[in-house]
């Protein structure tokens, strides 16, 4: 299969994200002039690895939320500094959207900035955490909250990865092509798997191209996410970020409802979609969802990167999906309110 080749173009700062069988194999075309060493920061649990001709050290990170913290991004550098990295040399991250986070975000430290290749090995990553340069880890007052702008060399998303990543990541990469799907209106469940992450890899650059550092269209990217971010931190750790984000879109449909912006029938849609389509926000999970308590939820959202205009949401509408600023507390509240009444088994007309 020849891999496809999607351009992110951003004059000095460009890279191509590649997606088929074999490209993390592909890791040395993509090093920089003059590199003498390469740190492979990886997942271990994860059966999938990449090679270098160049010499290398692994540097182990232990999945899970708990460890995307500012303890980890030490841990890291001081890892590179015991092997003697320096900002000429390369970081390459394998693993899920954590792991790029990390690396990402250790390689736009050291030594005030490093190149850094991305092999995501998830659906999740290639369709979007690996893409766009985003890093970040997380505090207790809120995830993602502390990070860098840091574009990587090049996203090289390897098919070979997925053959072994479980279901539940499957489908939690889902929520993520879930929301290119009402970004940019696409049957995206329609082609097979390298057109989807493609075509999802394609939609994210040319966002991102047009907004690398957010003052903008890219907070669509963030559809769903608002209400995702509240629950992971409010401590639902048993739903996976894209089921979260699939909860959230739901809940971005409801709030829009609420503020009169779409109609029933497109609610509807959106359950239609990411329930019935997707498979995604079952019962259980937004049974879970509805356990926090709502007040908690709206604090965590008001802590929202977005929200530098009070609560801030990106909501359907008329015009498609925009950023709305300052949306009244108690609208969210009743929202949330019948989101949780009724989210959980809601019938789909
Ligand atoms: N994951 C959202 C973004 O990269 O902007």
């Amino acid at each position: 299969m020849t891999a496809h080749r999607i351009e992110v173009s951003l004059g000095d700062r460009s890279y191509p994200v590649l997606v088929g069988r074999g490209v993390g194999s592909r890791i040395d075309e993509f090093v920089p002039a003059g590199a003498k060493r390469a740190v492979v920061v990886t997942d271990p649990t994860i059966p999938f690895t990449v090679s270098t001709s160049l010499p290398s050290m692994v540097s182990p990170v232990v999945g899970g939320e708990d460890h995307k913290t500012l303890s980890t991004i030490e841990t890291l550098c001081r890892e590179f500094a015991r092997f003697g990295l320096t900002r000429s040399d390369v970081v390459i991250a394998v693993g899920g959207g954590l792991v790029t986070d990390v690396a990402g975000f250790a390689a736009s430290v050291w030594h005030r900035g490093t190149a850094v290749i991305h092999v995501p090995t998830t659906l999740l990553g290639m369709v979007d955490a690996a893409i766009g340069g985003k890093t970040a880890v997380n505090v207790p007052e809120g995830k993602n909250l502390v990070g860098a702008f840091w574009q990587p060399r090049a996203v090289l998303a390897d098919l070979d990865a997925l053959d072994t990543l479980p279901q539940r990541e499957l489908r939690c990469g889902l929520g993520e092509v879930a929301k290119y799907h009402f970004i940019a209106g696409d049957d995206l469940l329609s082609v097979p798997l390298d057109a989807r992450i493609t075509r999802c890899a394609e939609i994210k650059a040319r966002i991102v191209e047009g907004d690398e550092r957010e003052s903008g269209q890219r907070a669509l990217l963030n559809y769903g996410h608002t209400l995702a971010h509240a629950l992971e931190s409010a401590g639902s750790h048993d739903l996976a970020h894209g089921e979260a984000v699939a909860i959230g879109i739901l809940f971005a449909a409801e709030l829009a409802r609420t503020l009169d912006r779409i109609d029933d029938a497109r609610v509807t849609l959106h359950h239609r979609v990411v329930r019935d389509e997707y498979g995604l926000a079952t019962d259980e999970q937004l049974a879970s969802a509805a356990s926090n308590e709502i007040p908690t939820l709206i604090d965590f959202m008001r802590r929202d990167k977005k929200a530098t205009d009070g609560l801030t949401f990106v909501l359907d509408g008329s015009r498609g999906l925009e950023v709305v600023p300052n949306v009244d507390p108690v609208d969210v509240q009743t929202a949330l309110e019948s989101f949780f009444a009724r989210g959980v088994g809601r019938q789909i007309g």
